[in-house]
């Protein structure tokens, strides 16, 4: 990295106050029509740039990689997941990938709760139904959901978000079940009373409410995958505030159109922004545009840990936002 200034080049629009500070510190040249680059357009920054920020929604696949100019030592990403970066071809060239780690758990364990309610207490339909003029009055029948206090919890990931949704989810009466690829230190697990199933499909098998909260990597890409899903109990519902991947969509909206599982709650799609149009065809699912961590105080905490980033390593430290090998 340079002494003078690096050149950092930000893919999306970010709030005003994170813009005006990279202006502030950095030569950042900045995207204020939003507009999502296209491959070849990431091609192009990364091959002049000292430093990308880009987003979930830009590829840094290998063929981008191979653009990069040698002045390129880091990407420093807005946001948690990595999963749209080509890590190990990163490594390889020598370039540091960071994210921004922490500060949206709140803001998604928040969304997953809100899923969790408004599937179970069928909320989105309710206010189609009142939206749509064809609401005829109360009757005692009418729009019955699921009473939660009482319910199991089974989440899959039980990292900072999956910890957050069941301190939450204790709130409301559910008892905690997880399963992870690790099991979590003790003192954490007793404090939330939580289950360990070192079993994934057996705990699958017995709750009544599944959150996934892992991260999408090549070891969980259809970790809920059909043989998976099938094991469920129809009465189940299945919420998704971390990756599309994770869940093998289209059998899952097979299931959901045939009842075998009640309902869903989805923020995130396997190809998004496309969305499988037979999801938008049924009344029992709640579907959400990517909007989990989508509050004004973690897009500027998110910004905040981009810069630190940034400048940490403009001085020579290592950033501390650092994506190591076999963390995700
Ligand atoms: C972010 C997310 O908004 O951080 C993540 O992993 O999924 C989102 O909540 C998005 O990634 C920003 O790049």
């Amino acid at each position: 990295m340079p002494s003078k200034k690096p050149l950092v080049i930000v893919t999306r629009k970010l709030p005003d106050a994170i813009e005006t500070r990279m202006m502030e510190l950095f030569v950042t040249r900045l995207n204020l029509e939003d507009v999502p680059f296209s491959q070849a357009q990431l091609a192009a920054a990364v091959k002049e740039a000292d430093v990308l920020v880009p987003t979930v929604t830009d590829r840094i696949d290998a063929a981008v990689l191979a653009e990069a100019g040698a002045n390129l030592r880091l990407i420093a990403s807005f946001g948690t997941g990595v999963d749209h970066i080509d890590l190990a071809t990163a490594r390889a060239r020598g370039i540091t990938v960071t994210n921004t780690p922490g500060v949206l758990t709140e803001d998604t364990a928040d969304m997953t709760m809100a899923l969790i309610l408004a599937v179970a207490r069928r909320l989105s339909e309710g206010e189609r139904l009142v939206r749509a003029g064809k609401w005829q009055g109360w009757a005692p029948t009418n729009m019955l959901g699921q009473r939660l206090s009482g319910r199991r919890l089974g989440i899959v990931g039980m990292g900072r978000i999956g910890q957050a949704v069941a301190r939450r989810a204790r709130g409301f009466g559910l008892s905690i079940h997880y399963h992870n690829r690790r099991r979590i230190l003790v003192e954490i697990e007793q404090d939330l009373e939580a289950t360990y199933w070192e079993s994934l499909d057996q705990m699958l098998a017995h709750m009544d409410i599944v959150s996934v909260n892992c991260p999408h990597t090549p070891g969980t890409f259809h970790l809920l995958s059909a043989r998976r899903l099938k094991l469920m109990r129809p009465q189940a519902i299945i919420v998704n505030t971390a990756r599309g991947e994770v869940i093998d969509e289209t059998t899952l909206t097979r299931m959901l159109a045939n009842r075998e599982i009640a309902g869903a709650g989805l923020d995130v799609f396997e190809h998004e922004p496309a969305i499988n149009p037979k999801l938008l065809k049924l009344d029992n699912v709640v579907l959400l545009p990517h909007m989990g961590s989508a509050t004004l105080d973690g897009r500027i905490d998110m910004g905040e840990k981009v810069i630190i980033n940034i400048k940490t390593f403009a001085d020579g430290h290592r950033p501390p936002d650092r994506v190591l090998e076999g963390m995700f």
